[in-house]
């Protein structure tokens, strides 16, 4: 029998925080991180429509992007009910398309997930999964930590400007399926922090 992916946390909550390595790792949790995935992204601001074979596609690229930091919350064997993500900026196109000349990309990693399916927010789970993040980055490598949120500027942004990141002012219209059918775009901010450790800081 091969071993299940590695516990970073057990909480009082009975939730447990999982790190998860590999596409076969993940293949007990894909359709629940697929339903929470597509629950936490239909609410407002981003009212989005991910397809279920979209969303564990999502998951299986980015555990096969080298270096990436891929958490899960879950709530007895599989359920999923958060999860934060995390990959090397330069691994993104699209962030590289828009950030080149801006941010020192190669040194740059992207938390490029983080939702937390709403009966269980307001615990501090979405705060733990982006700091839990933030430790597992090797900052011999990245000296920046980087995200894209909402330009509504809502509860997350203000979490967080409490977590140390900064308004980098610098704005990128992010396409997708709307909850009505139709793709449209909406407007993401960009923040960033100098890792703790790294050289820089
Ligand atoms: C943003 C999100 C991840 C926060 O998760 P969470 O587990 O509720 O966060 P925490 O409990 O750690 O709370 C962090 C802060 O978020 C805010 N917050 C949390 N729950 C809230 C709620 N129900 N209503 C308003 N603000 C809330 C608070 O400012 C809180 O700060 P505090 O601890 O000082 O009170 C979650 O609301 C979510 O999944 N939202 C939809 C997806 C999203 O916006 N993702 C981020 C994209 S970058």
């Amino acid at each position: 029998m091969t071993e299940g992916p590695e516990t970073l946390e057990e909480r009082d909550d009975g939730l447990r925080i999982l790190r998860l390595r590999t596409p076969e790792e993940a293949a007990p949790f894909r359709s629940s991180f697929a339903g929470a995935y597509q629950d936490v992204f239909a609410s407002p601001p981003y009212n989005e429509r991910f397809y279920t074979s979209e969303a564990m596609g999502f998951l299986d690229s980015y555990l096969r992007t080298p270096d990436n930091i891929t958490l899960l919350a879950v709530k007895g064997a599989t359920r999923v009910v958060a999860f934060g993500i995390g990959v090397p900026a330069a691994r993104r196109p699209d962030i590289v398309r828009e950030l080149r000349g801006l941010v020192p990309l190669r040194s740059a990693f992207y938390l490029a997930e983080l939702g937390v399916q709403e009966a269980w927010r307001g615990r501090g789970l979405g705060r733990r999964l982006i700091e839990l993040r933030l430790e597992l980055i090797d900052t011999q490598r990245f000296s920046l930590a980087m995200l894209r949120t909402s330009a509504t500027r809502n509860a997350g942004y203000r979490m967080y400007l409490e977590l140390g990141f900064e308004d980098m002012g610098v704005y990128m219209e992010v396409p997708a399926r709307r909850l009505d059918g139709s793709v449209r775009t909406d407007r993401r901010l960009f923040l960033s922090r100098v890792l703790a450790g790294s050289r820089e800081s």
